[in-house]
């Protein structure tokens, strides 16, 4: 684990620039777990260099994957073909991803092997019989420690039978995991979503030669299928340019252009919310990158006012919660977040961990099981907490630009996990922004 860092950061004023937001965190992961199944070498452009996505790969090699480097944003990856993964000789270790363990724990249920995942202390905190009891009905022996969490002991040599799945959580790490097993399972695997999640897995099985039908909510492949190797691009990451749309919009007299964001509409939920907010976002140079929409994001500031944020909207914007209540704190008016109760499992508890720190900062915040009402108001300087949440220490660097204090954000090390860059691209557009 990374040693403990604290930033201090705002007051701020105005940001301006153009900035270049690294690659997907979700599309990177899919990218080096199906080029090591694919036959065949693949090359992987705008890959992310962030602690999770290199924990993925690195779990690829202990598996037998040999995988280059020729710069931070590529890898070349030497397929193995789906039958060709060997037998690690310890427990990979999945670091803060529960993207990597979850979809890891897919494609290892269907290995001839056994193998154990295990992560940080959060991870080690996070639920997983949401995909090792479904997995379980398709024939998986996984084990799990007390309570359903990690580490993860997957018992090779099952055989697995394909099954129609309809989940309950809307989660594109449990469909994801569904899916991989299933290329491994004796027949059709079906995953229904109560909503639908993001579909990066279903896209880039397609784009590796998998046969799979997909529309949004509904996936189903046949097992027994191979890949076949190919190139892939991956864009700007949404969630890592959230930040900056939030910051620039509050922020009075910003103006800031992020380069060619990835703009899937599973994604960008964020960008809904704030244009009902008022904020000022438009998109310019529009085109496909590697199969997905990505333009430049330009926005500017202006005055938010606080929305009921519809509940429709949730799936589509997961990871921007701490973004938003961020911009919902400098809105006028309140603002109403519902049907989010995920958001209390993910890296942190994001709703406890958020209306901790907003208090703290001067805002107030009402808690319910599945949201909160944050009531806008002059942010103060203080000291708050990530806890080891890269989303809420990056959200507390740009509340903090509208701060009247100082803040100081505690354990801020986890950024790297999504966002390695942040701290140099955010004082380049003019953050306050200094480790402690
Ligand atoms: C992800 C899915 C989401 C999201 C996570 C990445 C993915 O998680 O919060 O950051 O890459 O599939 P859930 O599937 O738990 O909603």
């Amino acid at each position: 684990m990374s040693a403990v860092q604290n930033w201090r950061a705002g007051p701020g004023a105005a940001l301006r620039g153009t900035l270049a937001i690294p690659g997907d965190k979700s599309i990177s992961h899919r990218a080096v777990m199906l080029a090591a199944l694919a036959d065949g070498i693949s090359r992987i452009d705008g890959f992310l260099e962030g602690e999770d996505t290199r924990a993925t790969a690195a779990i690829f090699a202990k598996l037998g994957v040999r995988i280059e480097t020729p710069s931070s944003s590529q890898r070349i990856v030497h397929g193995v073909g789906v039958d060709g993964l060997r037998a690690p000789a310890g427990a990979l270790d999945c670091g803060n991803s529960g993207t990597g363990m979850r979809l890891l724990a897919g494609l290892l249920a269907g290995q001839t092997f056994d193998s154990v995942l295990t992560g940080d202390a959060s991870l080690c905190k996070r639920p997983m019989r949401r995909i090792s009891e479904p997995l379980a009905r398709m024939g998986a022996r996984i084990d799990t420690a007390a309570d359903g969490r990690p580490p993860l002991r997957i018992r090779g040599g099952q055989a697995l039978v394909g099954s129609d799945h309809g989940l309950e959580i809307a989660s594109a790490q449990v469909k994801s995991a569904l899916l991989l097993a299933g290329l491994y399972a004796a027949g059709d695997t079906v995953v229904r979503e109560p909503h639908p999640t993001r579909d990066y897995t279903e896209r880039m099985l397609s784009a590796f030669g998998v046969d799979i039908a997909f529309s949004p909510g509904h996936a189903r492949l046949r097992g027994g299928q191979r890949l076949a190797a190919t190139e892939v691009s991956v864009p700007a990451d949404f969630s890592s340019a959230a930040f900056f749309l939030v910051a620039a919009s509050i922020v009075p007299g910003s103006e800031l252009r992020l380069l060619q964001v990835g703009l899937n509409p599973r994604r960008t939920g964020l960008l809904a919310a704030l244009r009902a907010m008022g904020a000022d976002i438009h998109e310019e140079n529009a085109s496909v990158q590697g199969g997905e929409p990505v333009a430049d994001l330009v926005v500017r500031h202006a005055p938010l006012r606080g929305i009921e944020v519809p509940e429709a909207l949730v799936p589509d914007m997961i990871d921007e919660f701490p973004a938003l209540f961020i911009a919902a704190a400098c809105a006028d008016g309140p603002t109403v977040v519902r049907g989010a109760a995920e958001l209390r499992v993910k890296e942190s508890d994001r709703i406890g961990v958020m209306a901790a720190g907003l208090r703290t900062l001067g805002i107030g915040v009402d808690e319910t099981a599945d949201g909160a009402t944050i009531h806008p108001g002059v942010l103060q300087g203080g000291s708050v907490d990530s806890h080891g949440d890269h989303r809420i220490a990056m959200a507390f660097a740009v509340a903090a630009q509208m701060a009247a204090g100082q803040v100081d954000i505690l354990d801020v090390a986890n950024v790297a996990t999504s966002f390695p860059g942040f701290e140099v691209l955010a004082r380049g557009s003019g953050f306050a922004l200094e480790r402690l």
